[in-house]
């Protein structure tokens, strides 16, 4: 690789210690918004870069791609999703795609878990009741949820987020279930004690509260379909900290709003920052605003992780977290 250090350009704002760090290796120009790059600022920037440190609110397309200049060979994203990069262009083009992978699952994980306990447990409206002055004094029978212990979990995607979900599940007395695009190791399955299903529409008509915890891609867009969601049953639950498209969100709101579904707890949705009306309106929906991985030590971890990448590609090395099209 040349002597000059590279030229890294941030679409967006990042920790300040992550920005200094990644500032002290490389020629780096930061845009220092926390809102994502205009799409003719990234338009800008690809003709001009070595390496684009992205986050997932840029819209890395085909079309952008064609604009990119010969010196741009490294896409890095802050953030494990990489649904926003066409990685399939990119790599034709000979551009890798690098994520941050692992050093969110724990947060990530135990936001999926605070979704499971608020939802049947009916926390928000709890808080509301009790802000809104409608807290009288304890009673038998105001406020009453579903308990969760005993109850089926269905993770669908049992990667790094969802292993850490099983762990936490088995510790607060729920059954582990899984669907993946395959099976993981016996060792895994074994200490995590969870049951495979090859088939997700069995796993669905058979599980209380189902975990979203698999990347979106192609091949997961809708996968909870209207036809799959009515496989649940009427009192099930939905916990979703992925990507928002992998559910249909209309169906879900028609079923939450006809009383087919017991509720959600979801972080991501379909055309964020907007969020479905019905859903919004839901009692037995807890909304998030895309924050299952906002602590400041995952953010801080994300960004090293994304300097690591960034600084083997400079050394000449394969970066760790390269994507690979074929296995998306
Ligand atoms: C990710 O990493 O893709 C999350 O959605 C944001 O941290």
């Amino acid at each position: 690789m040349s002597e000059q250090p590279l030229k890294v350009i941030l679409t967006r704002k990042l920790p300040a210690e992550v920005e200094q760090r990644l500032s002290d290796l490389f020629d780096v120009t930061a845009y220092n918004d926390d809102k994502p790059m205009p799409q003719p600022a990234l338009a800008e920037a690809v003709q001009r870069c070595d390496v684009l440190a992205c986050t997932l609110g840029d819209r890395i397309d085909e079309d952008l791609l064609t604009l990119a200049g010969p010196r741009l060979k490294l896409i890095a994203n802050f953030g494990a999703g990489v649904d926003h990069i066409d990685v399939q262009a990119a790599s034709a083009r000979g551009i890798t795609v690098t994520n941050t992978p692992s050093v969110l699952a724990e947060d990530a994980a135990d936001m999926v878990m605070a979704l499971i306990m608020a939802v049947p447990r009916r926390l928000v409206e709890g808080v509301e009741a009790l802000r809104d002055g409608r807290f009288t004094g304890w009673s038998p029978t105001w406020m009453l949820g579903h308990r969760v212990r005993g109850k089926k979990l269905g993770i669908i995607g049992l990667g790094r987020v969802g292993q850490a979900v099983a762990r936490r599940a088995r510790a607060f007395g729920l059954s582990v279930h899984y669907h993946n695009r395959n099976r993981i190791n016996t060792h895994i399955e074994n200490e995590l004690e969870a049951t495979y299903w090859d088939s997700l529409d069995q796993m669905l008509s058979r599980v209380d509260i189902v975990s979203v915890n698999c990347p979106q891609t192609p091949a997961t867009y809708h996968l909870l379909s209207r036809r799959r969601l009515e496989l649940l049953h009427k009192d099930a639950y939905i916990v979703n900290i992925s990507r928002g498209d992998i559910i249909d969100e209309e169906a879900l709101a028609d079923m939450i709003a006809e009383k087919r579904l017991g509720g959600a707890g979801l972080d991501v949705f379909s055309k964020e920052p907007a969020v479905n009306a019905q859903l919004m309106k839901a009692p037995n929906v807890v909304l998030l605003p895309h924050m299952a991985s906002a602590t400041v030590e995952s953010r801080i971890d994300m960004g090293d992780r994304m300097l690591i990448n960034i600084k083997m590609f400079a050394d000449g090395h394969k970066p760790p977290d390269r994507i690979i099209p074929e296995m998306l």
